[in-house]
């Protein structure tokens, strides 16, 4: 969503502002811009709608002079279209206040309405005009005071140069603490190989930032390592982000099991749940909370965890758990899933459960994210930072940790606990050897591309996984896909099928096997394409399927991880034949910080 960079230092703070708003591209936008007041007080606003090359072209030949505080842009429209005037920095009637806001004022219209009254001129169609003019009105802090809604907050003055002054309420922003220099940043990722230290904004803190000082309160400003390999935020040799993450897979599942699974001495250890252990003992039923393919891996979580922990078990939608009367029991946990540990909606729910005084746990990827320091205890994924919109990484280590969550509960080990350990630990590995394989999907992916609708099918814990598989599809190769239950096919979709609508079915050698064969030979009898996700030597597939992509054997619980990788990888290609930007999807955005 809408990103946030800003600079206040000896260097020169443009193109330092420009190429942390580039390092931003990955969570969406559609306009942006930057502004800045030299220590003469000399301003610039400059804003453009389309990609950041754009802005390129009208800052080229601009200089901001050292000492300048420089703030920039990138808007995902949220009130009022995509268009210049709509584009952040915003400005106040005179051009004195340049300001750049993520988040929602709620009450805009209002603030709104009383500002005109007072003589004010508004420009735009957005919200967050309504703060600069707020600001003029009354002052920085005040101005905070009137505003009901969420925000991260960057503004500059003309007649304080020199300055950045920040806020944050429900949206996140982080500082970061150079030498005779800050950074200002909506997203740690932007300010990795930078700085070493760090502040994450709690809600409600707020400061000023300038040259040799920081003041920021009213709660004392904790000052963290930033822990981000800027490595891991460029393409290297790959063409886009998303192809990079899904081959990341092998590493990114050693990094969630390191430390973690010892199959040796048949035990897994999760730090990160240990000062909640006796709370844990206690709980009866879980709850887990997440959208989209957090969403997903959750539903994966709710198998391994009837099946391991043995706890009662519901998934829920982050976004609709805000607002449903279920009933409050104690010894419930709640488990929030998110990549980026942002998602409003899951935000609000966790803060719904705190409320309530249930154990709320997290399995997060970004350090240091208001999800992961809002819940009582929880399991980072270390998948490193996920640039491509669509999730393929972040989804294969939730998947791993919650495989260890669900065994770190298991009360009495089930039956081969140990083997089942050793074959966790090889996952990477036959994830490996899926990806020598790759060539093969593009060629699948060539031969389907003509194709505008897919079902995507699959059973037990590969239910979600044809989930998860439909939403890469359409997520950015904007073809329709739509993920089933094999069971529940003959119960409407099959009414869809015939020569012009394949089937992807993902039909492994598991306890539900025969059932989805004779799911996929319904398909078949009315000549719907098929192209199958099967396991390695599987003949009676080759039979009935138009396609067969084979994995290797595993255990049924950990078949998610490996059966997905075809599934990501099909979407990637199909996405990039069709001439897509896979890594900026249309109309999405990476963290989805509103409601
Ligand atoms: O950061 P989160 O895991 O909380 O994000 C949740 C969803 O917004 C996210 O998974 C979304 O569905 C992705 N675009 C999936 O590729």
């Amino acid at each position: 969503m809408c990103g946030i960079a800003g600079y206040i230092g000896k260097k020169e703070g443009l193109p330092i502002v420009f190429t942390n708003l580039r390092k931003l591209e990955y969570r969406g936008y559609d306009s942006a811009g930057v502004a800045f007041f030299d220590f003469r007080g000399n301003g610039k606003l400059i804003k453009t709608v389309g990609k950041l090359d754009n802005l390129e072209k009208l800052i080229k030949n601009k200089k901001s002079l050292p000492l300048t505080a420089v703030v920039g842009h990138t808007r995902w429209a949220t009130h009022g279209v995509p268009n210049k005037a709509n584009a952040h920095p915003h400005a106040d009637c005179d051009g004195k206040i340049f300001l750049v806001h993520n988040g929602i004022i709620e009450n805009y219209q209002e603030l709104k309405e009383s500002l005109i009254k007072k003589g004010h001129n508004f420009r735009s169609q957005t919200d967050t005009e309504v703060a600069a003019h707020l600001v003029e009105e009354y002052g920085f802090e005040p101005a905070l005071k009137k505003i009901v809604g969420a925000y991260a907050l960057a503004v500059i003055y003309k007649n304080d140069p020199g300055k950045i002054y920040v806020a944050r309420l429900g949206s996140p922003l982080v500082v970061g603490v150079g030498q005779d220099e800050y950074y200002v940043a909506s997203d740690p990722t932007a300010l990795a190989g930078l700085v070493k230290k760090v502040i994450y904004l709690k809600d409600g803190q707020r400061g000023v930032l300038s040259l040799n000082s920081m003041l920021i309160g009213p709660a004392r400003p904790k000052i963290e390592p930033l822990d981000i390999d800027p490595e891991q935020a460029q393409k290297g040799d790959f063409p886009h982000f998303m192809l990079k993450e899904i081959f990341e897979g092998p590493e990114v599942l050693l990094s969630a099991l390191r430390g973690r699974l010892m199959p040796d001495k048949g035990i897994v250890k999760l730090g990160g749940l240990e000062g909640v252990a006796d709370q844990l003992r206690k709980v009866d039923k879980m709850e887990i909370l997440a959208c989209g393919t957090s969403y997903y891996s959750g539903l994966v979580g709710e198998l391994l965890f009837e099946e391991f922990a043995r706890i009662p078990t519901e998934v829920l939608l982050a976004s609709e758990y805000r607002y449903r009367k279920l009933p409050v029991k104690k010894g419930t946990g709640a488990l929030f899933i998110s990549q980026s540990g942002e998602t409003a909606d899951t935000l609000a729910a966790l803060r719904k459960a705190n409320n309530h005084k249930l154990l709320t746990l997290g399995i997060v990827n970004a350090v240091g994210s208001s999800i992961a320091r809002e819940t009582k205890a929880g399991v980072y994924n270390h998948a490193g930072p996920e640039i491509g919109v669509a999730s393929t990484k972040a989804f294969l280590s939730q998947l791993g940790v919650l495989t260890l969550m669900s065994l770190y509960f298991n009360p009495r080990k089930t039956k081969n606990h140990k083997e089942f350990l050793e074959e966790l630990a090889a996952i990477p590995l036959k994830i490996r050897s899926i990806l020598k394989e790759s060539n093969q999907i593009k060629t699948l992916a060539k031969k389907y591309l003509k194709y505008n609708n897919f079902l995507y099918l699959g059973r037990g814990y590969n239910y979600p996984t044809a989930l998860e598989g439909a939403l890469k599809l359409k997520e950015i190769s904007y073809v329709h896909a739509e993920g089933y239950a094999g069971g529940e096919m003959k119960h409407g979709p099959i009414a869809l099928i015939d020569k012009n609508f394949p089937t992807i079915a993902v039909v492994t050698k598991n306890l539900v096997y025969e059932k989805m064969i004779s799911n996929l030979e319904e398909i078949k009898a009315r000549s719907g394409p098929i192209l199958a996700i099967a396991t390695a030597g599987d003949k009676k597939i080759a039979k009935l399927a138009d396609d067969v992509f084979y994995v290797p054997k595993t255990a049924e619980p950990l078949e998610a991880m490996l059966n997905i990788i075809p599934l990501q990888l099909f979407a990637y290609y199909f996405g990039t034949l069709r001439g897509h930007d896979v890594d900026k999807p249309r109309n999405l955005a990476k963290s989805v910080t509103v409601e």
